[in-house]
């Protein structure tokens, strides 16, 4: 296949990738002017009737997923005897590219966490497992949409057991290892060659959550074999001495989706979902949270300084009303004992005082008012002067 060819309708502008399944191409489909993404199985794979069954399922499950972030199909064709489909054309970077060697930031790592886990929560709803996910199968558009790609190894679950029971004994193990995943993305039990279901899915997804935050794979030997021993058998480096300020609800999720019993994992990926999203909740409330105290004084806080101060100057105003409260009542009442005198003075105080304590009362709440409910109408004014709010 090359660039300038042309393929039943379709003509070929530029190579996109290859990978284990065949090689994608950017094409431009003549009969509708657009530009597709067309995955052709090359000629000596076609002649295998596995690799052609492959082929086909691989259309199929694409055609069953309908997700904003799962590549969308279009057909399955054959023209001039080479077999191949057309997708929507993907345009932006693959995962891989995109991370950076010290690892990215927390929001980027749930811009691309949370669809992907979407997207994977649908599939396996449909009892679908990918099987193959990697940073190479992943890609990310332009404006920041994730869109998972190549179901190639995809299965629908009811086809496992019968593969098991007649693919495996048969395939050589290095084919064996490239039909069955990527040794550094794989799960413990595909490395065994067991039946794999969901949580297999969950694993790769943990290791793809640990590149992000760490810039480098949790496991990795150096060939593929002693990867995937490390992945049966090592612990990875803690993420938490490789990012120290991630929140420990991260590397919880992320240990719990790579510990190597399945039934350790989570049992469901709309599990792990809302796991994730409801951290990146808590991460966005923390940070406000942490902001909060820098805006300006929350206007309820005004109330009690006010009636502080009123209570304060009411307090003033009282004492000091009992220095002519003492020079009246001691001319008013200079013939009386002193006994008598003294009462008259509490008195006139005590009257004093209460009057001024009900004046700034009510002068306080017209104030109270105007602070915690500035947009209210006059009409609400009674309202506003109940017991003020702790
Ligand atoms: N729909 C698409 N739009 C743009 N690029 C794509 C698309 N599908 C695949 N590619 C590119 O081709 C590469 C190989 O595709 P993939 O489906 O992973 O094939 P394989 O099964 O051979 O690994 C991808 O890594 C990606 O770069
Ligand atoms: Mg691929």
């Amino acid at each position: 296949m090359v660039v300038g060819q042309t393929l039943g309708h379709y003509r070929i502008l530029e190579k996109l990738g290859a990978g284990g399944m065949g090689e994608v191409f950017l094409a431009e489909d003549t009969t509708l002017k657009r530009q597709v993404a067309l995955k052709v199985l090359p000629p000596d794979l076609a002649a295998s009737q596995n690799r052609l069954d492959r082929f086909q399922r691989e259309a199929e499950i694409l055609a069953a997923l309908d997700h904003p972030n799962i590549v969308t199909i279009h057909t399955v064709e054959e023209a001039e005897g080479v077999r191949f489909l057309t997708m929507q054309l993907v345009e932006g970077k693959r995962l891989s590219e995109l991370i950076p060697k010290g690892g990215m930031h927390l929001e980027q790592i749930f811009d691309i966490a949370i669809p992907l886990a979407d997207a994977l929560a649908a599939a396996h709803e449909k009892g679908v497992i990918h099987r193959d996910l990697k940073p190479g199968n992943i890609m990310v558009t332009d404006n920041g949409r994730v869109k998972v790609l190549d179901f190639g190894l995809a299965k629908l679950r009811r086809d496992s057991e019968a593969e098991m029971a007649t693919q495996l004994p048969t395939e050589p193990l290095t084919e064996e290892g490239q039909l069955l995943g990527t040794a550094p993305y794989m799960s413990p039990e595909q490395v065994e060659g067991k039946m794999l279901d969901s949580r297999s899915d969950a694993f790769s997804l943990g290791i793809i959550l640990y590149e992000m935050a760490a810039g480098a794979r949790p496991f990795q030997g150096e060939s593929s074999v002693s990867t995937m021993a490390r992945i049966l058998e090592a612990e990875p480096q803690q993420l938490a001495d490789l990012r120290p300020e991630l929140p420990p609800e991260f590397l919880r999720i992320v240990r719990r989706c790579l510990r190597k019993r399945p039934e350790d994992r989570y049992n469901d990926t709309r599990d792990l979902l809302v796991a994730l999203k409801d951290l990146r909740q808590d991460s966005s409330s923390h940070l406000s949270g942490q902001i909060a105290p820098a805006r300006p004084s929350p206007p309820v806080i005004r109330p009690h300084s006010w009636r502080l101060r009123v209570a304060v100057l009411a307090a003033l105003l009282g004492v000091l009303a009992l220095v002519p409260g003492v020079f009246v009542a001691f001319t008013l009442f200079s013939d009386l004992s002193a006994i008598r005198a003294t009462i008259g003075v509490v008195w006139f105080g005590l009257i004093y005082g209460v009057l001024v304590w009900a004046v700034s009362c009510s002068f306080a709440s017209r104030h109270d008012q105007r602070f915690t409910h500035a947009a209210a109408s006059p009409t609400k004014h009674k309202e506003a002067s109940l017991p003020e709010r702790p």
